[in-house]
């Protein structure tokens, strides 16, 4: 499978940055990894619009567990899904700082897959977890609860600490860390990472084995350091 180089683009974003996919898909014309832009929802539908007859996949950064009805604020998988949505990020660390669970990242999980959603599930520990040697016990953890019983999904191992803070873990880290999840979940999911990828060193990360891509937050605002990581994969 082809790796996948996600752009998590978090809270930022306006219709105008339909620009932004149209420069991406020129910048990048023939790929050799999935390129995904996750936008925040309310512009879903524009970049979807905007990506249409590209190689650029959209993607969602949540959505509800449940299918309608009474759930204020929250985004229907299913809607995602119709305004052109083809993945979702779920469980992303500021969601589960936020009180996101492993039983609730679950739940979506199947729900998005329901409604024809790739998950990208996200796990990773902090820095306590880590310099107290736990790191994989937690990561462990998290994946047994947090994945969906069946369906085709992805996982994004973002260590917490590396995660807009310009701290990248290191080389053997990552291969540490995706060889424990690669035994724990087998060979069919991409196991993404994501934690301050930037174009210095994405060879570097894109090549270590059992990283099937990366996810990436501030370095896909801006299309030329995006489509250097793009350029990095394979
Ligand atoms: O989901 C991607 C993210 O959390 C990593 O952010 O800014 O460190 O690339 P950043």
């Amino acid at each position: 499978m082809k790796q996948l180089i996600a752009a998590n683009w978090k809270m930022n974003g306006h219709p105008d940055w339909a620009s932004k996919v149209r420069q991406l898909a020129k910048l990048v014309p023939a790929p050799s990894a999935e390129i995904l832009i996750c936008p925040p929802h309310l512009i879903l539908d524009t970049l979807s619009a905007a990506a249409d007859e590209t190689s650029i996949a959209i993607g969602a950064q949540d959505c509800s567990e449940f299918s309608a009805g009474a759930h204020t604020g929250e985004s229907d998988a299913a809607l995602l899904a119709e305004i052109g949505a083809s993945y979702v990020i779920l469980g992303h660390s500021e969601r589960r700082a936020a009180g996101e669970t492993d039983a609730r990242v679950k739940a979506k999980a199947g729900r998005a897959i329901e409604q024809g959603l790739r998950p990208i599930i996200c796990v990773g520990e902090s820095l306590a977890q880590r310099e107290a040697g736990s790191a994989v016990s937690v990561v462990g953890a998290q994946l047994q609860a947090s994945l969906p019983d069946g369906g085709e999904f992805d996982i994004a191992y973002e260590p917490i600490w590396a995660i807009g803070t310009g701290k990248t873990a290191t080389v053997t880290d990552i291969a540490e860390m995706h060889t424990a999840i690669r035994d724990m979940v087998g060979e069919t999911p991409r196991i993404l990472y994501g934690g301050s990828v930037k174009p210095a060193n994405a060879q570097e990360i894109l090549g270590i084995m059992n990283v099937g891509g990366a996810l990436v937050g501030g370095a896909s605002l801006e299309m030329e350091s995006f489509a250097t990581i793009v350029q990095a994969a394979h």
